[in-house]
């Protein structure tokens, strides 16, 4: 073993070492060579057409997926499942708005569940709660029931829960689905602000690139198979998408923000569309719980266009 990896240590290299991956689901390819690495204390925004495999990477990053290739490092150790040294927010998280639990028995739940297997809290147990609830400001929402939260709110408890045992890496897969843009800049600024106290490594995935803007590190950008990881003036252009998507690409930047073009359609919008059509598995989108969405969904476009790179 290495020596361990202390904040003091400073250690900036190798947060996440990801080389020559190949990941397959059900015989079919999702990535088939992807080489990057995160330095830790990076703030990554991870972005790719829905279905390009940002949630199996992230899975593969857990240990819950096997490599049909290559190597992937955490903390400069070999992937192992239940690495208590990971967080993980995953993308399905239907189903919270109807729960009358309060708050802090959310979050303990998962102290008790995952870290400790304890059918009572133990004393570490209650302060690694508090403490997590402290971190996102959550002690106002620990009495409440889940169902009087907003989404923004309930968004803040998941981030307590995926902070319980001191992880330094977090997987946090598209926290921002059906969030309004008030919420979803709340959370980015949320993630940010506890990415930076605490000097962990964060994986955000996104639907939409403008909401992270000015708050990511670097982007890792997902498609076709391929992976590119840099700065978004590396990677946010013609060339690079282009290839990433296997169409054309355009790139456009308006007042501060960034629109990444199909023709005439944004990619998010795209995206966005497919995520609800017959391959939307098991992907819930919570469109129900009655809040403004305040952004066009983009129902309107036909699916035909995002198949088309998907395969
Ligand atoms: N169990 C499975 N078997 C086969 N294909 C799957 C399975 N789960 C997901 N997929 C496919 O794998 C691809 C990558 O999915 P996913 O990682 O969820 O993408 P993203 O998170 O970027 O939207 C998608 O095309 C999806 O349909
Ligand atoms: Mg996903």
């Amino acid at each position: 073993m290495t020596a361990p990896d202390t904040r003091s240590a400073r250690v900036k290299a190798g947060a996440l070492e990801v080389e020559h991956v190949a990941l397959e689901l059900g015989g079919r390819s999702i990535l088939k060579d992807a080489s990057f690495s995160v330095a830790a204390g990076e703030f990554i925004g991870v972005l790719g057409p829905n279905g390009a495999g940002k949630t199996t990477l992230m899975r593969a990053m857990l240990g819950l997926l096997p490599l049909s290739k290559g190597t992937i490092r955490v903390n400069g150790e070999a992937v192992v499942r239940g690495n208590p040294s990971v967080g993980y927010m995953p993308q399905t998280r239907s189903g919270l708005a109807g729960r009358h639990l309060r708050g802090r028995d959310f979050v303990a739940m998962a102290a008790d569940g995952h870290r400790w297997g304890l059918p009572r809290a133990s004393a570490a147990a209650r302060a690694d709660v508090d403490r997590v609830l402290d971190l996102v400001g959550g002690r106002t929402l620990a009495t409440r029931p889940l169902s009087e939260l907003s989404g923004g709110e309930r968004q803040r408890l998941l981030l307590a829960q995926c902070l319980l045992g001191d992880p330094k890496l977090l997987l946090l897969d598209e926290p921002l689905i059906s969030l309004d843009p008030r919420h979803q800049t709340g959370v980015v600024d949320l993630v940010r602000s506890v990415q930076r106290e605490l000097g962990i490594t964060v994986l955000f995935s996104a639907h939409e690139l403008n909401p992270l803007l000015n708050s990511i590190d670097r982007v890792l950008y997902l498609g076709n198979g391929r992976a590119a990881l840099g700065t978004i003036d590396e990677v946010i252009t013609k060339p690079v998408l282009s290839q990433l998507y296997g169409s054309p690409i355009d790139v456009m930047r308006v007042n501060g923000r960034i629109f990444v073009m199909a023709g005439d359609v944004e990619v998010d919008k795209l995206d966005h569309a497919h995520e609800d059509g017959p391959e939307g598995h098991s992907h819930s989108h919570d469109h129900d719980h009655g809040h403004d969405h305040g952004h066009d969904h983009g129902h309107a476009h036909h699916h035909t266009g995002t198949h088309s790179h998907d395969v």
